[in-house]
């Protein structure tokens, strides 16, 4: 059995994660989609949303569980759960400056390999925190994420009183 773990804020999932997650299933004999809090970024929505949302958005994958991960370090989750790799989608050289150290120090600390896949090159410019900006001032996000997503990105950036999104994002 050779499990992998995709790991990440999913705050909330797009297309670009849905897309590496069915190709990491196609790898491994399952994948273990692992949401964590980033300290670094400031959460929009709350862990039980975002597993809702991706359980919504998971559905039909077979061999892909959710699972929160309430802390500590990654390396000791895969560890927990019996996972060899980890998986993550590169986007851009950008990505690759981002996500190669911390390759290095999963590597290093528990011997743990990650598996890089190229981002669908229609999905690029698809970032979780971009797609939260743009339905923020109202903007189309329709087919950057899943459909159990929108109509929940809308209704919490889309109508900001005074902010962002005040002209609410169009469905
Ligand atoms: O979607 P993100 O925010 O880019 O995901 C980053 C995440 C959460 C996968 C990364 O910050 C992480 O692995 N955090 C867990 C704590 C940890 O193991 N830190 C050391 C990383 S080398």
């Amino acid at each position: 059995m050779h499990r992998c773990v995709c790991p990440g804020s999913y705050d909330p999932v797009t297309n670009g994660h849905v897309d590496v997650i069915r190709r990491a299933s196609r790898l491994f004999d399952e994948v273990i989609v692992a949401v964590l809090t980033n300290p670094a970024k400031a959460g929009t929505f709350s862990l039980d949303e975002r597993l809702g949302m991706l359980a919504e958005s998971l559905t039909g994958l077979d061999r892909v569980l959710v699972k929160a991960v309430p802390g500590g370090l990654l390396v000791d989750f895969c560890r927990e759960v019996g996972a060899c790799a980890v998986v993550k989608g590169l986007r851009s050289g950008t990505d690759f400056g981002y996500e190669l150290p911390m390759a290095l120090m999963n590597r290093h600390l528990s011997g743990v390999e990650t598996v890089f896949l190229p981002g669908e090159p229609t999905l690029e410019h698809v970032s979780s925190s971009l797609v939260k900006e743009v339905a923020g001032y109202g903007g189309d996000v329709r087919g950057l994420v899943p459909d159990a997503v929108l109509p929940r990105l809308v209704a919490r950036l889309g109508a900001v009183p005074g902010g962002p999104g005040t002209a609410g994002a169009q469905l």
